[in-house]
């Protein structure tokens, strides 16, 4: 073989001297690391990124009282439209008459209105009590006609004054475009992907003012998820399934404001409190698994696990590591729908690298992979359903994938919990069976892939769920 030097030059015109021969000894090193699996294909490490510290009670108390929305439904038309929530937040005052997916603030027009919060996708009455963070597993996009409907009447409502038509108009706007675009095949899915990539396209990139008509082109279509956790961000050196949100967490988390954003001014107002909201979405723990647990079972899973699953998961308790990796598809093999989607979706990424949210010190930005984070598995007992797109019920079906049900569905109105299996109670189809049946043979909704249970035997598979439970 021949080797050369070659030089290169900068940008002030300084020459630096390399030798070929140092690169090609890297390479061929490197190279030797991949030899486990496909060549060139293993998990990649995401490197840390420095965020914006606050005040944990703030954040909180901003997250559930705060006006991180500017427009929103009139007060008295919310009531009567709804009927008084359950006060699960024990908040005050008027928040005290809605649900934990909603907050009473007072706009410019002094005037008490209701926006929808984070809360609606991110949290869930889990046997009669309300954990925050914990996905809401029972949402429901599969029929925007009846919210539909319920516009209809807001319609007429708003006419009785010019005050109210003002409150709500930016709101009702948003929801008129964008209902229509984000439904989904199945109960218990989330659409929040496409609901950023379609407001995208109806905002300017720089002033964030809207367009009715869209200015990018959509993406394909709607590719389901189920949000992770809000207690596993802290350990998180990417946000999102797919690792694809670096830099600031805390232009990401603000992205709801997008909704109705008026312009950059209001922007950073919402965006000074946020470092407080990602201050409280950090010191989130998860809840403890509320079962005894067989301590002599589960440290044969910890040794089960330590061997099988840690060098993507980590390690846990006091001295636990997580190593952070995006896990290429060639090798986790789960749907890849989304990651594909958030490859391919260069007008929205375009967009949002060079957008008001991509501004300023270690700015936020997209940086799409080909995989998904091998996410940290503290409190994975509550969390189901499983996988990114929520298509596995059981974690004891993660593990042993001849178990995971093609068509499923579960009691959505009086949900179960399996504590020995960790999922939900759920009973199969032979066939699809309109919305409340998850249909895993639709694109995105697949339930293959992370095959790395299949070889344990029943024994240690049972161990390793018991281990589970504990973290
Ligand atoms: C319409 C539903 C919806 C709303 C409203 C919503 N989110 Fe999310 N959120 C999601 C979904 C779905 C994901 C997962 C998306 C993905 O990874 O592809 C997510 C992801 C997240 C994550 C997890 C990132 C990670 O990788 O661990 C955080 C934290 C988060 N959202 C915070 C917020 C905050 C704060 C708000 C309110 C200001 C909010 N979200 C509003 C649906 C929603
Ligand atoms: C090669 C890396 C790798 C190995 C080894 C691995 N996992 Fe995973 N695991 C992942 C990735 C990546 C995901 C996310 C996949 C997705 O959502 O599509 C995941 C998801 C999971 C989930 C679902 C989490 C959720 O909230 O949906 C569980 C549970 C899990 N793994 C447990 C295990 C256990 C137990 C083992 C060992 C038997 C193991 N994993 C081995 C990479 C790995």
């Amino acid at each position: 073989m021949y080797f050369s030097k070659f030089e290169v030059q900068d940008k002030c015109g300084r020459m630096y001297k390399t030798t070929f021969l140092l690169s090609a000894f890297i390479l061929v090193v490197s190279l030797a690391a991949f030899n486990t699996g496909d060549p060139g294909e293993k998990p990649v490490f995401i490197p840390a990124s420095e965020q914006r510290q606050g005040d944990a009670e703030q954040g909180y108390r901003y997250l559930t009282t705060g006006d991180f929305l500017k427009s929103g439904f009139p007060y008295d038309f919310f009531v009567f439209a709804n009927g008084k929530g359950k006060n699960y937040l024990g908040r005050e005052g008027k928040n005290a008459n809605v649900d934990q997916g909603f907050n009473v603030v007072t706009n410019t027009d002094s005037m008490d209105v209701v926006i929808p919060t984070c809360l609606q996708c991110h949290s869930q009455v889990f046997e009669g009590k309300l954990i925050v963070g914990l996905s809401n597993a029972g949402i429901d996009f599969t029929d925007m006609e009846k919210r539909a409907k319920k516009l209809a009447l807001l319609k007429q409502w708003q006419l009785t004054s010019p005050a109210k038509y003002r409150a709500v108009k930016s709101l009702l706007n948003t929801m008129n475009t964008v209902d229509p675009l984000i439904e989904t095949e199945v109960q218990g899915v989330n659409s929040a992907d496409r609901l950023a990539a379609v407001l995208a396209a109806h905002r300017d990139p720089v002033t964030l003012k809207w367009s009715d008509t869209a200015m990018l082109e959509l993406p394909a279509g709607v590719v389901p998820t189920d949000a992770p956790a809000w207690w596993l961000l802290k350990k998180k050196n990417a946000m999102f399934y797919n690792g694809f949100g670096r830099g600031d967490f805390s232009k990401f988390l603000m992205m709801s404001n997008m909704l109705t954003v008026t312009d950059t001014i209001e922007a950073r107002e919402v965006y000074s409190h946020f470092g407080d909201v990602l201050a409280y979405i950090r010191s989130l723990n998860p809840p403890p698994y509320p079962y005894p647990v067989n301590k002599e079972l589960a440290e044969q899973g910890r040794a089960v696990f330590n061997q099988t699953c840690k060098g993507c998961h980590g390690t846990y308790g006091s001295d636990g590591a997580y190593p952070n990796l995006l896990v290429p598809g060639s090798i986790i093999k789960t749907d890849s729908l989304l990651y594909q989607a958030n490859q391919q979706a260069k007008p929205f990424l375009d967009w949002f690298n060079k957008s008001w949210y991509a501004q300023g010190p270690n700015a936020a930005a997209l940086v799409p992979g080909n995989g998904y984070v091998a996410p940290p598995l503290d409190g994975v007992w509550i969390t189901a359903p499983y996988l990114h797109n929520g298509s596995v019920p059981t974690i004891e079906a993660v593990l042993n994938s001849k178990l995971r049900p093609t068509y499923w569905t579960r009691d959505f109105d009086k949900p179960e919990y399996d504590y020995e299996h960790l999922g939900w109670k759920y009973e199969t189809r032979t066939q699809p069976e309109g919305r409340k049946v998850y249909n895993t043979t639709l694109p995105g909704y697949g339930n293959y892939g992370h095959y790395f249970g299949d070889k344990l035997s029943d024994a240690e598979r049972k161990a390793v769920i018991e281990y589970l439970k504990t973290l």
